[in-house]
């Protein structure tokens, strides 16, 4: 007999369905509910709500678990690296030798940005916010293949592999060319080598000689990279769900995508990390001011980095690159300050009855940008760096929208709580 949950509504009961995912999550099936009964369920911010079922990515928040089609986020940061991550969030299975092969050869074969699309750089002002110039060029994909993006689902489906690789290779590639551009430095070529030094040759190289990144610097970039690859429906992903929802194209999708990642509440914090610690250290205080500061409740003063709608334990990312932030800059000789006063941080928060009573923990965004720093990557150029991370998670994504069968364009209900019917009344009678 299947589970039901029962609801009784003056007096009139409805069963709904229970519906139970493969790690046991449970969930109410409201989809007869506004049919059966007239009324709807309200959830603001669908913090209660599951908008989708997903295949990719398992998050327990309580327990701090984050799974990529059930291999556990510690053990890929362990023996995988972000392509091969990047493969299995969106094709659901760890690649074999020869699929990693042709994976890697379509990423080199689409990293280059054409003389055309290199023009629309030019219409921004060089302070523009980087996070609006990727999404804005992101965009234009669209424009430039648009072969790659009809707007039509089983169109897109069948050139979904050059798409996929073209949109994580070029975001990558116009990501360097932004701090280029803003830089006013000429751009550079990608050249046939490893995804992660590319980025980084293409950010740092001279006119004559050409940027090869230490061993370690693109280790700690891979890992950066793989452990922002995808974190179930947040706010960037559900974007991409819902634009993806009414069968615009995955280049426009992902522009969406990058527009909700700008915000300094998502993938913004790693940059107001990094400010709220260099404030902190200019300011000469250790960090013990700042948390008591932070306690008061107002937005303004959140200790960012900290905190998670989901995560109510560590976020077991934040534990991976707050233990690789040592790792990395032993390895460079680097002696940042900023460490210290993150590390005083962490340790008084997470003594704290005001952090701990609201299950704030460090989250991905907490260390994420000392070791961005370490590799010489600007601070405004840490939410592009998370941007590049995120695409393969927003493109499994989009694939699973546009391959439901019987998919339906997302459209959210609401409760009116404005002026009820009223009359139109003359400019001379409005007082
Ligand atoms: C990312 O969804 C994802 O998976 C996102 C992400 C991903 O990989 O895609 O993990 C990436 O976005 C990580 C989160 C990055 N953002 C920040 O670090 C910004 C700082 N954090 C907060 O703004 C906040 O914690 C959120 C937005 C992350 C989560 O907010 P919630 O769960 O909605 O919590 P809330 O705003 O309702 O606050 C609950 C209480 C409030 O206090 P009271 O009203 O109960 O007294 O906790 C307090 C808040 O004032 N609070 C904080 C705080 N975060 C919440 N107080 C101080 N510092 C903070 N950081």
């Amino acid at each position: 007999m299947a589970k039901t949950a029962s609801l009784k509504i003056d007096d009139k009961p409805f069963d709904l369905p229970i519906m139970t995912g493969s790690e046991g999550e449970q969930a109410i099936d409201v989809r007869r509910l506004r049919a059966e009964s007239g009324y709807i369920c309200f959830d603001q911010g669908y913090g209660n709500t599951g908008s989708c079922e997903s295949n990719i990515t398992y998050l327990d928040g309580d327990n701090g678990i984050l799974r990529h089609r059930g291999y556990p986020i510690e053990q890929l940061a362990q023996h995988s690296d972000f392509v091969e991550t990047a493969y299995l969030v969106i094709y659901g299975e760890l690649p074999t030798e020869k699929q990693r092969n042709h994976f890697g050869t379509l990423l080199r074969k689409n990293a280059a940005i054409e003389t055309q699309m290199q023009r629309i750089f030019e219409g921004f002002p060089d302070d523009a916010p980087p996070m609006a110039m990727l999404s804005s060029i992101v965009a234009s994909l669209a424009a430039h293949y648009p072969e790659l993006a009809t707007n039509n689902f089983e169109r897109d489906l069948q050139n979904f592999d050059l798409a996929a690789a073209m949109a994580i290779s070029k975001i990558r590639t116009i990501g360097a060319m932004l701090y280029r551009y803003q830089n006013g430095m000429p751009y550079v070529h990608p050249k046939d080598i490893p995804f992660c030094e590319n980025f980084l040759h293409m950010m740092f190289s001279e006119p004559y000689k050409d940027y090869v990144a230490e061993p370690e610097i693109a280790k700690a970039l891979n890992l950066l990279l793989l452990l922002h690859a995808d974190h179930e429906q947040n706010c960037s992903t559900s974007t991409v769900r819902m634009v993806g929802s009414s069968a615009a194209n995955l280049f426009t999708s992902l522009s969406a995508g990058i527009s909700a990642l700008s915000g300094p509440l998502h993938g913004g914090a790693n940059t107001a990390v990094m400010n709220m610690l260099q404030m902190i250290h200019d300011e000469g205080d250790d960090g013990t001011r700042f948390i008591e500061a932070a306690k008061s409740g107002s937005k303004s003063s959140r200790l960012m980095g900290f905190g998670h709608a989901v995560y109510r334990n560590f976020d077991p990312r934040a534990k991976i690159i707050g233990d690789a932030c040592e790792k990395v800059l032993a390895k460079l000789g680097i002696d940042d300050p900023l460490l210290e006063i993150a590390r005083n941080l962490e340790q008084a928060a997470l003594k704290d009855d005001y952090f701990l009573s609201r299950k704030l923990y460090p989250n991905v965004d907490f260390y994420s940008g000392i070791i961005m720093r370490a590799l010489g990557i600007p601070v405004n150029m840490f939410t592009v760096v998370f941007a590049i991370g995120r695409a393969p998670g927003w493109i499994a994504n989009w694939r699973e929208v546009a391959s439901q069968p019987k998919g339906r364009i997302y459209r959210p209900r609401q409760i009116y709580s404005g002026p009820v019917k009223r009359d139109y009344t003359p400019m001379g009678d409005r007082g």
